[in-house]
Formats: C-alpha cells, structure tokens, sequence
C-alpha cells in the first residue's frame, strides 16, 4: 500500500449531493471513502453504490452496529449495499462479532470498535468502567481486540496513542483504524474528539490505515489539506521502515 491509500475520509456530509463533490475533489489523494451514519440516514442504503461508482477508492460502511446478534444479522442479510463495502464496524461485543464474522463475506473487512476516540478517561469512569481500566484507556483497548482477534475480526479501531500496543501484542494480524487524528498545522475548533494524535504519530505508532474528517473538510484548501496528511504519512512509513 502506499501512502495514499491509507487515508480514510469520512463523507460526513449532510447529502448526496455533498458527498459526490467531495469524492470528486479529493479522489486523487483519498484510499477509502467512509459512508457513516449522517449520509446513510439521509440518503439510504443507494449512496453505497453511487460512491463506488464513482471512484476507484475503497469503501468503509461505517455504521458501528451495537445491538443483539439476531437484530445486527438481520440487517446485514438485508444490506445489498454490503455487497460493495469494503470494511464494516461492529462494537466489541464477542457474541456480536462472532456471529457477524460467520455472516458476512470473506471481501469484507470487520473492523471491530474498541473504545471511541472521543472517550476520555472521566467518560469512561461515567460509563461504569473498574478504576483501573478507565484511567488508562490502553488497557481496555487491548483486551477489546484481544476479544476481536478471537472472534475473527480482520481489525480494529483505537486512537493512535494505543496503536503501538496493539501492534505489539497482534502484529501485522490485526488491522488498526485511528480516528482521532489532529495535525499540528490544522486549525479544527475544539471538538468532541479527545484521545488525538497527529497523522505522522498514528502512522509511526503503527497504524495501518488513519480516519481524517474535519482537518481536511474544513481546511481552506482540502485538496492541499489531504496532500499534507498523505506526505506526513509517507514520512512516518519511511521511518517505520528504518526503524524495522
Ligand atoms: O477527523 P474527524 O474527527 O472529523 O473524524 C470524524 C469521523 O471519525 C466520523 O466519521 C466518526 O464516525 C469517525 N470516528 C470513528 N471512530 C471513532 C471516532 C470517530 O470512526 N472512534
């Protein structure tokens, strides 16, 4: 893979319309296209097949599904849009990703969510997580993939400061998907993201593929925006590849 395919660009735009813009302008710099819940809601299950029509860019489905097995199953068996998907979400749920991993097609990649870059330790405690695991969110991460890299699961999604650990525990078997991703150069308002890294250090720690939303759709100049995110990862795989 190089540099450029490792970038994922979440389409999270109100419509179609927006959506077909952005894969148009940044095509050139973008691997994977992510469909996530605002697209998906807005304009249905169709908005699958005219991005890949589109493009020559992968396809992440994004819809984090979280619910019973049999609910889960039954919408996947009824998503024709999955045909064209190249990576789907599922929360860490053994059960749940078990189940998925024996429904879905081998083309398609379960990328299982561990904990969501926008829970910060406090959060976590809120959420009822032990003491222990909440002020260091590293170790629920791994023990969440622990559970997906038993359930099957070709990956999973963390933030960038976890993938070093990850990596380390699971090697090259294991997918790691960072959103959370800041670049020192970006100007994005204070959000709801909290455990970030910039795009250069996910990729250093280990990452395989990053999520990169508002920095780049925000940007002035989001073509010049995804070119800067792309050379920071072609720079860390250098030193990656110095380092190994
Ligand atoms: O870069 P930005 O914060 O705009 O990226 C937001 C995107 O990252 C959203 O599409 C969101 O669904 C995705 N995301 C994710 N997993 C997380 C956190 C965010 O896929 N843990």
């Amino acid at each position: 893979m190089i540099a450029k395919d490792r970038l994922i660009f979440p389409l999270d735009v109100p419509d179609a319309e927006q959506a077909r813009k952005h894969v148009k302008l940044l095509g050139d710099q973008v691997g994977v296209f992510k469909v996530g819940l605002e697209l998906f809601v807005s304009e249905g299950p169709s908005i699958v097949d005219a991005i890949a029509d589109l493009t020559d860019a992968k396809i992440f489905l994004d819809l984090k599904f979280h619910d019973i097995p049999a609910t889960v199953l039954r919408a996947i068996r009824s998503g024709s849009c999955l045909r064209r998907a190249n990576f789907i979400t599922v929360h860490c749920d053994p059960v749940l990703l078990e189940a998925v991993v024996a429904e879905v097609d081998d083309h398609i990649k379960i990328l299982a969510v561990t904990v969501l870059t926008s829970l910060d330790s406090n959060a976590l405690l809120s959420l009822g997580i032990r003491k222990e695991l909440a002020a260091e969110p590293m170790q629920l991460v791994l023990q969440r993939a622990s559970l997906a890299k038993q359930a099957g699961c070709a990956g999973i999604v963390c933030s960038g400061r976890e993938a070093t650990a990850v990596k380390k525990k699971f090697g090259g078997d294991l997918i790691v998907v960072t959103p959370g991703i800041r670049p020192d150069w970006g100007d994005v308002k204070k959000d709801d993201q909290a455990r970030v890294v910039t795009p250069y250090l996910a990729v250093k720690n280990g990452a395989d593929y990053i999520v990169v939303g508002r920095p780049i759709r925000e940007a002035t100049d989001p073509v010049e925006a995804a070119f800067m995110v792309v050379n920071e990862i072609d720079r860390a795989l250098q030193d990656r590849r110095q380092i190994s």
